[in-house]
């Protein structure tokens, strides 16, 4: 147990490595939660920074959602304890949207969310993550992509048969996408939500 609980707090100070956060700090040396829709996530780094930094954020957020659950798999599985990884998945995902060393102002766990849910359950997310792309390239709405990709996730997870941890996880992580997509929800639903690619944050 207590290799469960070390895996479960190294995820999550793992997550809270905003990656956004430390790269527009070095690029640009300003705080990227001032700046843009003030999110501290991959799209809206494309958005101030450029394509470059955007995609390095977006695939080192990615990242440590995959690293988590592999450091529960290792630290976790041993044990019997098969809740570990997909624990640690949402650890991660705590991190990154209230990250310890950023005042708990994090973002909205998106890229983290794919990474964990990819490596907890794969075909579902590869499917996800398609349709996902499919959204954005036609709408160029990435929070609609995020919603659609949340909410896709634990239907494929029952449809496939994983476990119970991962389809929990997965619905907790589907509920964490909405509420912190709040002030998307509002904007796509009044049509002044930020297009991929416009030049105003929103
Ligand atoms: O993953 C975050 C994305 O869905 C929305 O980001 O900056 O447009 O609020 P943003």
């Amino acid at each position: 147990m207590i290799y469960a609980v070390i895996a479960v707090v190294l995820s999550y100070l793992l997550g809270s490595v905003s990656f956004s956060i430390v790269i527009a700090r070095l690029v640009k040396g300003i705080d990227i939660r001032e700046h843009g829709s003030g999110n501290a996530g991959a799209t809206n780094t494309i958005r101030v920074l450029g394509k470059g930094p955007g995609l390095l954020c977006f695939v080192l957020d990615l990242g440590k959602g995959i690293a988590a659950v592999f450091i529960g798999r290792w630290l976790g599985l041993d044990e019997g304890v098969d809740w570990t990884p997909a624990i640690c998945g949402l650890a991660a995902i705590m991190g990154h949207n209230w990250p310890i060393y950023f005042n708990f102002k994090g973002g909205k766990g998106i890229a983290t969310t794919i990474g964990a849910i990819a490596a907890l359950a794969f075909i579902p997310a590869l499917i996800a993550g398609v349709v996902t792309i499919i959204v954005i390239a036609i709408t160029r709405y990435v929070s609609l992509g995020s919603l659609i990709f949340a909410a896709l996730t634990p239907v494929l997870i029952s449809i496939f048969y994983y476990s119970a941890p991962v389809l929990t996880v997965s619905l907790i992580l589907c509920v964490f996408a909405f509420v912190r997509h709040r002030s998307n929800i509002v904007k796509l639903l009044q049509g002044t939500e930020n297009k991929l690619g416009a030049k105003k944050g929103s």
